[in-house]
């Protein structure tokens, strides 16, 4: 025993010193370190002072598109974590992974870099009794995620099984400060594909959402108590609202966006179940919506309060869209009908403007407003909708009396 441990005790400091040499005559000349060293020593040498790459191969992931990869992406997350700078690296193979979550607060920035493919356990009992996540974000700073890979929620199995089931979301980023997330590809959500929830400065790019328009309940972009979040040059077809933006958000910007097929860019729903909801500072500039059944819509719900405010939908091409300028005061998405309630949530300033295309209804632009809180602040601005195939098209107003500016089409009488 005693001779066994003084091997090891020797060996332990031969190992030591060769990495005190190997980093010190690394440092000395300036070499690639990458040649020699073993892996872990590689890790901590590859990148700049600030930066340790960690590649999730080297904590034991196979990426063999079966086995599931869950503990390598725990124990490389928890490394990258405590480190004062991370890149954690998916290599360009396919990961099969279970519902996991990346908890902040981490020590420093963290690059998570997807190069390859990261499909979801398509095992229920993976998912826990609550079963609301696959990969969540949870309290994370300073976070870029970005690699041109792909999130694939495998959600065949949900949609089959939709109302029996909790579905859940396939990416969320839960209270997370300063967020990037570019240039990646999710598609085939269970439910909604990426969520930002209690994030505040959040910029996302370049995304790609796609799931079949028959899917249930997969928004591709979900906004909730977010403030100062700018969405961009995305391309999002899906079962459900392409980007919807719900209470608590703040100041959201999304530009670019290619969006169809789906629901449209949703504010709302807001005040279901008598609640209280805001948002406020949401313009969309420069979008392309293409079969979808709505394009811009609010909607929200009798018996609500608070408001949807200084919001505006500008540049914006419509393709056969079934209800393409919306605003729903007496929204009801339920079995039984909704019963008139007094109050509601108030939708004020806002400003439609450059807005052209067809409607596949006959109905190009539709606000049905509260009658006791009836909307306010309403401009509509150079907007041209023809019905789809030729012909006009109308507007169904209740509850509103707009402002017209500049050759609007149709209008409210
Ligand atoms: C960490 O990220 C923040 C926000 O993106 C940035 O301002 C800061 O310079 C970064 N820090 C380091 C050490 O890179
Ligand atoms: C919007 O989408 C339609 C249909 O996909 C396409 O024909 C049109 O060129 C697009 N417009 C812009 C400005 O990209
Ligand atoms: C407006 O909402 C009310 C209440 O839900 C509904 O009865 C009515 O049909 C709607 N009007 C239009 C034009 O859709």
């Amino acid at each position: 025993m005693d001779s066994k441990r003084s091997v090891l005790h020797i060996h332990a400091i031969i190992i030591s010193i060769f990495f005190l040499f190997s980093s010190l005559c690394c440092r000395l000349l300036q070499e690639d370190p990458r040649v020699h060293l073993p892996s872990r020593a590689r890790r901590s040498l590859l990148s700049s002072a600030s930066t340790s790459n960690f590649d999730i191969d080297d904590f034991g992931a196979q990426g063999d598109g079966s086995h599931d990869d869950v503990r390598a992406f725990h124990k490389a997350w928890k490394e990258a974590c405590s480190a004062t700078g991370a890149a954690l690296v998916v290599p360009k193979k396919n990961y099969l992974l279970g519902p996991i979550t990346f908890a902040g607060p981490c020590q420093g920035n963290i690059t998570f870099q997807i190069n390859g493919i990261i499909r979801a356990s398509t095992d229920q009992s993976d998912y826990g009794e609550d079963g609301r996540h696959w990969i969540m974000f949870d309290g994370v700073q300073n976070l870029v995620v970005q690699g041109g890979g792909t999130f694939d929620g495998n959600g065949l199995i949900w949609w089959q099984n939709s109302c029996k089931i909790n579905k859940a979301l396939a990416l969320t980023f839960n209270n997370c400060e300063n967020l990037i997330t570019q240039n990646l590809k999710i598609q085939n959500a269970q439910q909604i594909h990426v969520s930002f929830d209690k994030c505040s400065g959040v910029r996302a790019a370049d995304l790609q959402v796609t799931s079949p328009g028959s899917s249930p309940n997969t928004d591709g972009i979900h906004v909730t108590g977010t403030q100062n979040i700018q969405i961009s040059s995305s391309i999002i077809g899906t079962g459900d609202d392409c980007i919807s933006i719900v209470d608590g958000s703040q100041n959201v910007q999304a530009m670019d966006i290619t969006c169809g097929p789906g629901h449209g860019i949703s504010i709302g729903s807001l005040g279901s179940g008598n609640s209280e909801a805001h948002v406020s500072g949401v313009t969309v500039n420069r979008a392309n919506f293409s079969g979808t059944t709505n394009g811009v819509r609010i909607k929200t719900w009798q018996g609500g309060s608070g408001s949807a405010s200084n919001i505006k939908f500008q540049n914006i091409e419509m393709h056969d869209v079934s209800n393409p300028i919306i605003i729903d005061q007496n929204y009801c998405d339920q079995d039984e009908p909704c019963k008139q309630q007094k109050s509601a949530v108030e939708v004020k300033n806002v400003m439609y403007q450059n807005i052209k295309g067809t409607s596949a209804s006959d109905v190009a632009i539709e606000f049905n407003c509260s009658q006791s809180v009836p909307c306010e602040g309403i401009v509509l601005q150079n907007i041209n909708m023809q019905r789809t195939g030729g012909g006009s098209a109308t507007a169904s107003c209740n509850n509103i009396d707009p402002k017209n500016i500049g050759a609007v089409s149709p209008r409210c009488s």
